[in-house]
């Protein structure tokens, strides 16, 4: 393991220590209690043979930690014949039984007990890893989730943080649960009997292991069948997508003819296989009881001819070599979710460990008003590797409204990206009231600034809390005054539950016009000293063009703006138009200069819709 996902996978842990200690003792406790379960069956097992019947029982002497083992068993043996012989077989036999659901019922309180706390553990982890990412997710700039890895993201949020939850827990089990079932049950089997132990430790994983193999080979999906069966479902799609054109031209029976062929493949392919995986299961299973029937004979041998092992101790012996198996199992599977798991992690840490290149400096400035001019000094900025935005400057004075123009592709919205500090200028400065922006804090910038984007955004929300995004311990009154302005409150009260209705996902419910007035909305509401608006291209009829432009006029007054316009009406009333070709300023001035300058501005009213 990586050494910084060991230290950030304590610090999650940290917080729920408390919980993973008890899991863990519980589980000691647990692996404890399992081994003992089988154990306390000797003694019963004895009675049921009456073999201390014929032992003449001593009370044994102690002759140094060499022979601690048969100090032990001679030493319960010896209280046990007494016990017996005191209180006869039957209460012995009740005695053992009680034993034996005491410990039975302890290993199991103490099961739940390591997996209930366990569970606060794994859940805790999670929701605290969740968390992080968002925080840092919605704090990463814009530039980071270009759209391709939308996706990606959600991945690691969601199915990334579960696989490492689930590692989690099965790290934690095979670190304490499973080893120590292990260990304790050896430790029995070598009490009992240590030779027949090192015998079966020695066969059983390497029978296993070659069982194991023989079953893999067999099971092992062919390629053949998962080829044909592509084919299969794409000739279906083929089909049904060119329905039209195969009746058109007759040519059903083709179709027909390479479909049964497929089938015919497939019917021959797959019977072959799963014949063959059938077999996997009734040679393994044979293989097994060969095994366990070698097991048998050699111990059976130390029973019945070399007289080195009881029947009882050799019943129970089997018992726990059986009982090995399981958490043996258990090991040999984490291994792979571990690596999956240890494969999310990465995923999830490139995400929490991610650079924020856009942090406010230590001592950034708190602007919370707006007195003079916003201005962009030698801007150029480049996304990838061309500058999209070239040694532009252009000053916007307090009141005054500029228009940016200029065919698609030309850096508008980049500009617009710009001065919200979505990204950082590459050479230049962007000053508001001769103070850089890099030196304000990032909330405080965006507090100054109304953004109505190109194309609408609207959450799955309410229309009320959809307009109070940028306010939201507004008053109705505010929301129903600006949604008035920007020409939104009649369709809204339309709506079936008024401003109480919820827009679904993005909006879907609505048209585009009305998307745009929500989000103009919003802009009024929040009632910011300079507003930044990306008009939306989109074809709007003249209906609604004509009241999306209505609230746009009205938000726009006595406000400093920057749009970026597409509308003959709002570039006319502009009281400069800055002209954009392939993110170079081309022209400057009002709408009266530049025609009369018959350039690129004269040539784009001339040219395109706007007239
Ligand atoms: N996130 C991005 N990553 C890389 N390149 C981008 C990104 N966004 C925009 N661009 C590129 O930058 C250039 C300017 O894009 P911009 O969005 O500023 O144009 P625009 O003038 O707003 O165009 P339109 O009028 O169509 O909205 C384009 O060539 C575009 O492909
Ligand atoms: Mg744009």
């Amino acid at each position: 393991m990586d050494k910084r996902i060991k230290q950030t996978f304590f610090k999650y842990i940290k917080p729920y220590k408390k919980f993973a200690f008890f899991s863990i003792l519980s589980n000691v406790l647990y692996a404890l209690f399992s081994t003992l379960a089988f154990v306390v069956f000797v003694p019963l097992l004895n009675i049921l043979f009456e073999k201390e019947k014929q032992e003449t029982v001593v009370k044994p002497a102690w002759d140094g930690f060499m022979h601690l083992k048969d100090y032990l068993n001679n030493y319960l043996n010896y209280h046990w014949v007494n016990f017996i012989n005191e209180h006869g077989y039957m209460t012995a036999l009740s005695f053992i039984m009680i034993v034996a659901a005491v410990i039975v019922l302890l290993k199991n309180v103490f099961n739940y007990l390591a997996m209930f706390f366990m569970t606060f553990l794994r859940n805790g982890v999670l929701k605290d890893m969740r968390n992080d990412m968002y925080e840092k997710v919605i704090s990463l700039p814009v530039s980071f989730f270009s759209e391709k890895r939308k996706g990606d993201v959600i991945t690691r949020m969601t199915s990334d943080v579960r696989e490492v939850q689930w590692a989690s827990l099965i790290v934690l089990d095979i670190i304490v649960k499973e080893p120590l079932t292990i260990l304790f049950t050896v430790l029995a089997m070598l009490m009992l009997n240590v030779k027949l132990t090192l015998f079966i430790f020695v066969f059983t994983p390497v029978a296993g292991y070659i069982i194991s193999l023989i079953g893999k080979k067999l099971k092992r999906a062919s390629h053949v069948v998962r080829k044909l069966n592509s084919n299969f479902l794409s000739h279906i799609e083929e089909t049904l997508t060119g329905l039209k054109i195969i009746k058109a031209f007759n040519a059903e029976d083709l179709f027909e003819h390479k479909f049964k062929n497929l089938t015919s493949a497939m019917y021959k392919a797959t019977n072959r296989l799963i014949n063959r995986q059938n077999l996997a299961h009734p040679v393994s299973e044979f293989l097994g009881v060969m095994v366990i029937i070698t097991i048998l004979w050699y111990g059976g041998h130390m029973v019945l001819i070399d007289k080195t092992l009881s029947p009882a101790a050799f019943i129970t012996f089997i018992s726990l070599a059986y009982n090995v198996l399981t958490p043996a199992k258990a090991i040999a599977k984490a291994g792979y979710t571990i690596r999956k798991g240890m494969a999310s992690v990465e995923r999830i840490f490139t995400i929490l460990d991610a650079k924020n290149p856009l942090i406010d400096k230590p001592n950034a400035i708190v602007k919370n008003s707006f007195d003079k001019n916003i201005e962009l000094d030698h801007v150029s900025f480049r996304y990838e590797d061309d500058n999209v935005v070239k040694n532009v400057s252009f000053t916007v004075k307090k009141g005054e409204t500029l228009a940016l123009v200029g065919q698609s592709g030309s850096g508008k919205s980049t500009i617009a990206n710009l001065l919200m500090r979505f990204y950082d200028v590459n050479e230049g400065a962007i000053k508001i009231d001769d103070i850089d922006i890099r030196d304000m804090t990032k909330k405080s910038l965006r507090g100054l600034m109304g953004l109505v984007t190109q194309d609408s955004i609207l959450f799955n929300d309410t229309v009320r809390n959809n307009i109070a995004l940028g306010k939201p311990d507004a008053s109705m009154d505010e929301i129903i005054q600006a949604a008035k302005i920007a020409n939104a409150h009649d369709f809204i009260m339309e709506l079936p539950k008024g401003y109480d209705t919820n827009i679904g996902d993005s909006g879907n419910r609505l048209s585009g016009g009305q998307k745009q007035r929500l989000n103009i909305a919003r802009a009024i509401l929040k009632n910011p000293p300079v507003l930044i608006l990306d008009e939306a291209t989109s074809a709007l009829d003249t209906e609604s063009e004509k009241l999306v432009q209505d609230a746009l006029d009205r938000l726009m007054t006595n406000r400093t703006s920057v749009v970026i316009a597409h509308r003959l009406s709002t570039i006319k009333n502009a009281d400069k138009i800055v002209v954009m070709h392939k993110g170079e300023i081309v022209e400057m001035g009002t709408h009266q200069e530049l025609m009369q300058h018959e350039g690129v501005y004269h040539n784009l009213i001339m040219l395109q819709s706007f007239a």
